[in-house]
């Protein structure tokens, strides 16, 4: 019975200081975060976010701790980031979207021409890499730049996706094939 109790109360307490502890965050957070993201979005403060000017997180946006974002990005509306991802380059995630763990949106490139080393080239422009309404990426995938994973679609975990998914699709695979769809 004591130790009943003793959980109940230790289960309070730790609810009681996630509570305080994000409020303080958000207090702390909106001197920097008011202008360029939805007040009821969640950034972990272990997270790294560049560019503000240049993201646009939508209502109840949660990111999760470790993940690094930068560049020209845009979440919707309740998309959820799992820990350690990664986002950079031309990004736009539509609302709903689950994106598990470790995954990579590599929105970008290096310019890999012979004759100079690549860390010294110009980048070539991003194509934008573009995820629907209701999608869910899961657990370390990699997401080329110039794809478009269309409404409702599933990426299987440990996927490389190099070309466009299909409307409820379920693809899987490196390189991401359809391997069926939802309905
Ligand atoms: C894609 C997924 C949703 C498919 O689930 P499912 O419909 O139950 O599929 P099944 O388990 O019936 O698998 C069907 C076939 O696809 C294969 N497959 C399933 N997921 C795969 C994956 N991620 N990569 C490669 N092949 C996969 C299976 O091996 C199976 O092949 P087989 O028919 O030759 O035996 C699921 O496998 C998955 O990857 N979920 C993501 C989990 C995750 O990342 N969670 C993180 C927490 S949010």
């Amino acid at each position: 019975m004591a130790s009943q109790i003793f959980q109940i109360i230790a289960f309070a307490a730790r609810r009681a200081s996630k509570l305080v502890y994000r409020t303080l965050y958000y207090v702390l957070f909106a001197k920097y975060a008011y202008k360029y993201i939805s007040p009821f979005a969640y950034v972990a403060p272990r997270a790294h976010v560049r560019d503000y000017n240049r993201i646009r997180l939508g209502a109840r946006v949660i990111i999760r701790s470790n993940c690094q974002i930068g560049g020209d990005i845009e979440l919707a509306n309740d998309v959820r980031l799992g820990l350690n991802c990664h986002i950079f380059g031309k990004v736009t995630i539509g609302q709903h979207v689950m994106i598990a763990p470790n995954v990579v949106l590599a929105g970008g490139a290096h310019g890999i021409s012979i004759g100079a080393p690549m860390i010294f080239q110009p980048c070539p422009p991003a194509r934008r890499i573009i995820i629907g309404e209701d999608v869910w990426i899961g657990a370390n995938s990699v997401i080329l730049q110039g794809v478009t994973i269309s409404n409702g679609a599933v990426v299987g975990a440990g996927s490389v996706v190099t070309t466009d998914i299909p409307e409820n699709a379920i693809a899987v695979g490196n390189p991401a094939k359809v391997l069926k769809y939802r309905n």
